[in-house]
């Protein structure tokens, strides 16, 4: 469920109490709320960072904001979820060094994401100053639908609105992909970011991660639904295993530019030269290449056939996709793998695949209206059966990207 007016009270509660206004600290009792969404992966896996194509919607799970201007330098930022606060000067931050390269920044938890976009800001220029925030979310943590990314936009709107900065949705999305980069230290790609910053309400978004060209795809609720279910699963590997992957689609284009000197990323190989060159690669680059530059026609056609509202089409793309990343790309896990099967069982369900990185999180799978309540019940009963686990059952709703959605002054709040 989407955050109600029970949880923007709950939020507008505990930032009060917590940071009550302080008129000598406070240049105005402005409170501004801004609520950001998690997103979930249609079709088009691992292919962001090879200047490829994706297919993600914003969902109606998120993270709100509550945040007020101060007089000075510092930032201030209570997270109810954790219920732990976190306090540094905005000129305090700076990249460690030890980020970059795939190596993660020293450990802080949930702050890091918040830091990371007050430096990604003041890096591009941006006047930041001191700030105090509270923030509550619901969307799960490390289950594959972006709560990180979910924070850093959130926070960069934030900011933007209480400091009047001009930046964009897409400037945003840069903004906050660097902060994860460079700041956090893990190499992602400009999905995420891109989709909560640009998300729009019943549609998916086609993003071409090279030019971030895009445009939105109708998902009528008539006809289908979308519905995550949870593995459960959380793999520690999932980081370093992400930065192999991203490697060995490096190697592959150094070596597949041999033969075809124009390209710059798997992004610019078709099938068919691919397949010429194929024998020519180690086996696993083979499989590792091969997986990006078909995932990559799978998004096209996906996203054309759900124009036509052809779901059986788009369906057979998910499965397919699903297969690919557990044999060819290997980011797959068997909770991962029976999840898909359980759906593929119930009639009406047109499509299912693992979505985000892998090694655990969330299937995602593309329903006919009336058969959600067939699915959630199969994956309840056979899914603990087949594993011994739990699974969190998310009935989602396409939903807009990150924005400012109330501001008020104390009495107003009151
Ligand atoms: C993670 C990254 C994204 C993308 C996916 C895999 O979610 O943050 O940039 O690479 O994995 O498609």
């Amino acid at each position: 469920m989407t955050a109600g007016p029970g949880q923007l009270r709950e939020l507008l509660d505990a930032f009060q109490a917590r940071f009550p206004f302080d008129p000598a600290m406070h240049p105005a009792d402005e409170t501004v709320v801004v609520r950001s969404p998690g997103r979930v992966n249609l079709i088009g896996e691992h292919t962001d960072y090879n200047d490829g194509f994706v297919l993600p919607l914003a969902i109606d799970r998120e993270i709100l904001l509550a945040g007020r201007r101060r007089q000075d330098e510092t930032v201030r930022v209570f997270s109810l979820n954790m219920g732990d606060e976190s306090a540094f000067p905005v000129n305090g931050v700076a990249a460690p060094a030890a980020a970059g390269e795939g190596k993660p920044g020293p450990p802080g938890g949930w702050s890091r994401y918040v830091e990371g976009v007050v430096w990604a800001l003041r890096e591009a220029g941006f006047a930041v100053g001191g700030f105090d925030a509270a923030l509550v979310g619901n969307i799960p943590q490390g289950g594959g639908l972006s709560s990180s990314a979910a924070l850093e936009v959130g926070v960069a709107v934030l900011i933007k609105e209480l400091f009047g900065l001009e930046l964009d949705p897409v400037a945003t999305a840069r903004l906050c992909q660097r902060a994860e980069n460079e700041y956090v230290g893990v190499q992602c790609g400009i999905m995420d970011q891109f989709t909560v910053a640009l998300g729009r309400q019943g549609h998916a978004l086609l993003l071409d991660c090279r030019t971030l060209e895009y445009h939105y795809v109708p998902l009528p609720a008539q006809h289908v639904r979308l519905v995550v279910a949870d593995t459960g699963v959380r793999r520690a590997l999932a980081s370093s295993e992400y930065n192999t992957r991203r490697r060995q689609c490096e190697e592959g284009v150094a070596l597949l530019r041999r033969h075809l000197p124009d390209i710059r990323a798997l992004r610019d190989v078709a099938p068919h030269s691919f397949e010429q060159l194929r024998d020519r690669l180690p086996e696993v680059l083979a499989r590792r290449c091969g997986h990006v530059i078909y995932e990559n026609a799978r998004v096209l056609a996906a996203a054309a056939s759900l124009a036509n509202d052809n779901f059986t089409a788009c369906g057979q793309l998910m499965y397919a996709s699903h297969k690919s990343l557990r044999d060819e790309y290997a980011v797959s896990c068997r909770e991962l793998d029976e999840m898909v099967e359980i759906a593929r069982s119930v009639p009406g369900v047109y499509g299912a695949r693992m979505t985000g990185a892998g090694f655990g999180g969330c299937v995602v799978s593309l329903v006919r209206a009336d058969a959600v309540d067939a699915l959630v019940a199969a994956i309840e009963a056979e899914y603990p059966k087949r594993t011994g686990k739990t699974p969190a059952v998310h009935v989602i709703t396409p939903s807009a990207g990150a924005a400012t959605v109330f501001k008020a002054s104390g009495d107003a709040l009151a």
